[in-house]
C-alpha cells in the first residue's frame, strides 16, 4: 500500500512566495540580506537575544559553538547519548571528547541527577537536548554549570517558543542552537541559528560565521579591510531562504496553535488505548510549556513497536522510531562509550515511535492514524 499519510509533509505558512519573490527582486540572494537582517531582528526580539544568527543548519550553529567556546582535545562535553548525531559530532570535529549522559524515564531529556557524576575534570560544556519541543530541568542544569564554571549550550532544535518557568528555552544557556529543518515547527528546508545569550561571544561569533573573516566588522565601518583573523566557516544561508523562513517564522503563532490540535488530539485520542495496552504517553511536567514538536509513543517492547510500524504502514501511514543511541554507535565507541553505560536511552529508544505530525495534519488524517492505532492487535 501506497504512503497517503506520511511522517512529516512541508506546509506553507502564506507569504513564503511572495517574499522570496522580493528577496529575487532585491538582487541581494547571498547571506545577510534584507531578509536575514528580518528573521534575526524578529528572533531577537522575541527570545530577547544579545544577537541571533542564521545559520545553514542547526548541525553548523552547533559547529560555530564549538569553534566560539575553543573546544579542542583537552576538553570534555557532556551531552544525552538520546540526541541526534550533530549534537555530539560537532564538538567531535574539534577533538573534544564526549561524555554520554543517560535520559530521564519521563521527558527522554538528559537526567539532571546524572551531571555531577560525570564530571571528572572541567567539562568545557554542557549540552541539553529539549527533546520533542519539552524543556530540560534548567534549574538543576544552570545551577551545575554555575557551581563548575561550565558554559551551557542548548540544542533547541526541537524547542522554539517552549518555556520553562515562563522563560523560553533557547535563553537559559551562553549560547543555543535553532533548526528550520524542514521536519520542525518553522522550517525553510534547510537551515538554523545560532543564538548568542552571553554577550562577550558576540564579536567572535560574527567571525567564524563569516569564514574567520572581519568582514562584519568591515561592513559596520569599524576597520578600513577585512582579512582572515580566527577560524571559521561559511555558515550564511541565502537570503532566499531566509525569506521564506521570515513568512514562516511571522506565522509563528498560528502554527503553534496548529501544532497544539494535533497534539492534543492524539493525546485525548490515545489516552484510553494507551492505559489498557500498556502504553505511555509524552510527560509534560507542570514548569514546562512545550513546544508541540512530535507526538510519541513508548510502546511495550522492541517487537510491538515494530508491528505497530508495520501494521500502519499497511494503512497508508507512515509513523517512525527516532534515535539510536550514540554511545552504542560507532563513533560512540571510540569516545571510550560501552554497552550499558546508559541503560534509559538504550530501553527507550528501542520503544519509541512517532505519529505523523505536520501543521496541515487534518482531523480526518488525525481519527485514521488514532483509529488504525487502535484497531492494532499484536501478536507476540
Ligand atoms: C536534537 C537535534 N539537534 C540537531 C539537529 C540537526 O539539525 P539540522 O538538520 O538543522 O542540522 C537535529 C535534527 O533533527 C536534532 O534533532
Amino acid at each position: 500500500m501506497s504512503i497517503s499519510i506520511p511522517f512529516n509533509r512541508p506546509c506553507l505558512a502564506g507569504n513564503e512566495y511572495k517574499y522570496i519573490a522580493e528577496a529575487i527582486a532585491n538582487g541581494h540572494a547571498s547571506g545577510d540580506g534584507p531578509f536575514t537582517r528580518r528573521c534575526h531582528e524578529l528572533l531577537e526580539k522575541e527570545l530577547g537575544a544579545s544577537k541571533a544568527l542564521l545559520t545553514t543548519s542547526c548541525t553548523h550553529a552547533l559547529e560555530m559553538a564549538a569553534i566560539l567556546l575553543d573546544c579542542g582535545p583537552e576538553d570534555e562535553v557532556i551531552l544525552p547519548s538520546f540526541t541526534f548525531v550533530s549534537t555530539a559530532n560537532a564538538f567531535a570535529l574539534r577533538g573534544a571528547k564526549i561524555v554520554f549522559a543517560d535520559i530521564r524515564p519521563d521527558t527522554l531529556n538528559l537526567d539532571e541527577n546524572l551531571l555531577e557524576g560525570l564530571i571528572t575534570k572541567k567539562p568545557k560544556a554542557i549540552v541539553p537536548v529539549h527533546y520533542a519541543g519539552v524543556a530540560c530541568e534548567m534549574k538543576a542544569i544552570c545551577k551545575v554549570s554555575r557551581q563548575y564554571g561550565v558554559r551551557v549550550v542548548e540544542d533547541n532544535a526541537h524547542a522554539l517558543l517552549a518555556r520553562y518557568r515562563g522563560k523560553y528555552t533557547g535563553t537559559f544557556g551562553a549560547l543555543a542552537t535553532q533548526s528550520f529543518h524542514e521536519t520542525k515547527n518553522v522550517t525553510c528546508g534547510e537551515g538554523g541559528a545560532l543564538v548568542v545569550n552571553d554577550p562577550t561571544l558576540v564579536e567572535r561569533a560574527l567571525i567564524i560565521r563569516e569564514k574567520g573573516t572581519s568582514r562584519s566588522q568591515f561592513f559596520r565601518g569599524q576597520v578600513d579591510k577585512y582579512t582572515w583573523v580566527d577560524l571559521g566557516s561559511s555558515y550564511l544561508p541565502s537570503d532566499l531562504l531566509a525569506a521564506f523562513l521570515l513568512a514562516q517564522l511571522e506565522a509563528r503563532e498560528e502554527i503553534q496553535r496548529k501544532r497544539r490540535r494535533i497534539w492534543e488530539f492524539y493525546n485525548a485520542n490515545l489516552r484510553e488505548w494507551s492505559q489498557e495496552r500498556g502504553v505511555r504517553l509524552p510527560v509534560v511536567p507542570a514548569e514546562c510549556e512545550q513546544a508541540y514538536h512530535m507526538f510519541y509513543l513508548i510502546l511495550p517492547s522492541l517487537e510491538f513497536r515494530q508491528a505497530l510500524i508495520a501494521h500502519l504502514k499497511g494503512q497508508g501511514i507512515l509513523s517512525v522510531f527516532h534515535y539510536v543511541p550514540l554511545h552504542l554507535s560507532d563513533m560512540g565507541q571510540k569516545c571510550a562509550a560501552r554497552p550499558g553505560q546508559c541503560p534509559v536511552t538504550e530501553d527507550l529508544s528501542a520503544r519509541l515511535l512517532r505519529l505523523p505530525f505536520y501543521n496541515d495534519l487534518s482531523e480526518a488524517e488525525l481519527s485514521r492514524v488514532v483509529n488504525a492505532v487502535r484497531d492494532f492487535q499484536f501478536k507476540s
